[in-house]
């Protein structure tokens, strides 16, 4: 749905809210203003789904489908004050049910690898898919990504989705009852706002898996990037983690001082190479539990800055590597490098890393966790 379409809708629903409780123009009736939403197909099997505009006061706007939970596009403003969609997607569900590499989605059980699939939890083993080479990767063959939602609309701008994965889904432990909440604020924010709870003792790791382009087309390789992290944890070939946390001083892996993604993307380093660009979790330098910078984006074409905010001890910092161009969207190619993934997470493999801050959750705790997509200009 176009801007204006939206806001004609929203003002009509107003409208005709306001004749039926018999209001002037004056008196606005005590009725939370909702977002909008439209239906928007369905699945294969015959499952609904919908996609909500969230809007903020400034104008930016997020529209989310129950779907994945997939933020399909996200637009703010650029130097100049224009809207840009900053997110690879594409314009109808069909696009999403390819599928495509996890454009937008919310990823779960387990974002990233667990080597071999397997683990331990609760004195007992578990074996998961190996969708990926020899391991496991984002949940499995039908991870969250591919799962429709509930949604609760809790204003214009705060979109609630809930979802409950049933005991033994995808091979994990425990019913896991988990809530995604989207708000788009008036500082241009993106706030993800993640919990679960389970009845057994199981393992969670959930994230979102947008891919940004600052400047809405061409590479990302421009992108200047600042990455908060004094360590990164290499990988084997297969991109699970070694177990090492090793120091980004004097590699192309050190973005403590801000550095654009190309500059160092080609050097003959094996890290690079294992994950054809960048595609490793940083260790983020954190000083307590709260919200905390993590990275921050700039490109200098658009003035668009992106800051990331996390509760999260790491950043999955992904250059769109397997992007081949076969995928188009919204008017674009999604080519290789044309995106870049920040993925806020606990590390890869840690339920069979126990030096890794843990992944587990136990029955009557809650898995909470926040990140903050923050937009500004330069
Ligand atoms: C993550 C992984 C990558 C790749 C993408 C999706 O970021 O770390 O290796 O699988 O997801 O293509």
């Amino acid at each position: 749905m176009g801007k204006s379409s939206a806001r004609t809708l929203r003002i009509s629903t107003l409208a005709l809210a306001m004749a039926m409780l018999g209001c002037s123009s004056r008196d606005v009736p005590a009725v939370p203003a909702a977002s909008t939403k439209i239906s928007w197909g369905q699945t294969p099997e015959g499952q609904p789904v919908e996609l909500y505009t969230l809007t903020n006061a400034k104008g930016s706007e997020a529209r989310i489908m129950t779907y994945g939970g997939v933020v399909v596009s996200l637009k703010v403003p650029d130097r100049s004050g224009a809207l840009g969609d900053v997110v690879a997607g594409f314009d109808n569900l069909e696009g999403y049910l390819i599928p495509p590499p996890y454009f937008g989605a919310i990823i779960g059980r387990y974002g990233n690898r667990i080597g071999g699939g397997r683990f331990s939890v609760g004195g007992m083993e578990y074996q998961l898919a190996k969708n990926n080479g020899a391991n496991h990767l984002h949940g499995g063959v039908r991870g969250f990504d591919k799962r429709v939602w509930s949604a609760k609309p809790l204003s214009l701008q705060s979109l609630e989705l809930s979802y409950l994965s049933k005991d033994g889904e995808e091979g994990y432990p425990g019913n896991l009852s988990a809530k995604v909440t989207y708000t788009l604020t008036d500082a241009h924010e993106l706030r993800i706002e993640y919990s679960a709870t389970t009845d057994k003792e199981t393992i969670v790791n959930l994230t979102n898996h947008s891919y940004f382009n600052l400047d809405g087309e061409g590479d990302i390789l421009g992108h200047q990037v600042m990455i908060h992290a004094d360590q990164f944890t290499p990988v084997d070939k297969g991109l699970i983690p070694t177990g090492e946390l090793k120091s980004v001083a004097g590699t192309p892996f050190d973005f403590r001082m801000a550095k654009t993604i190309g500059e160092r993307i080609e050097q003959k380093d094996e890290q690079l190479i294992f994950g054809q660009g960048y595609d490793h979790n940083w260790v983020l330098n954190r000083t307590g539990p709260g919200l905390e910078t993590a990275a921050k984006v700039t490109d200098s074409k658009s003035g668009r800055v992106m800051e990331v905010l996390t509760t999260e001890p790491g950043l999955q910092f992904y250059t769109g590597n397997f992007l081949d161009g076969t995928l188009k969207g919204k008017g674009r190619v999604y080519a290789k490098r044309s995106a870049f993934c920040m993925e806020t997470q606990h590390f890869p493999d840690s339920p069979n890393k126990p030096a890794f801050p843990s992944t587990v959750l136990k029955p009557g705790d809650t898995y909470r966790t926040t990140t903050v997509y923050r937009f500004s200009t330069i």
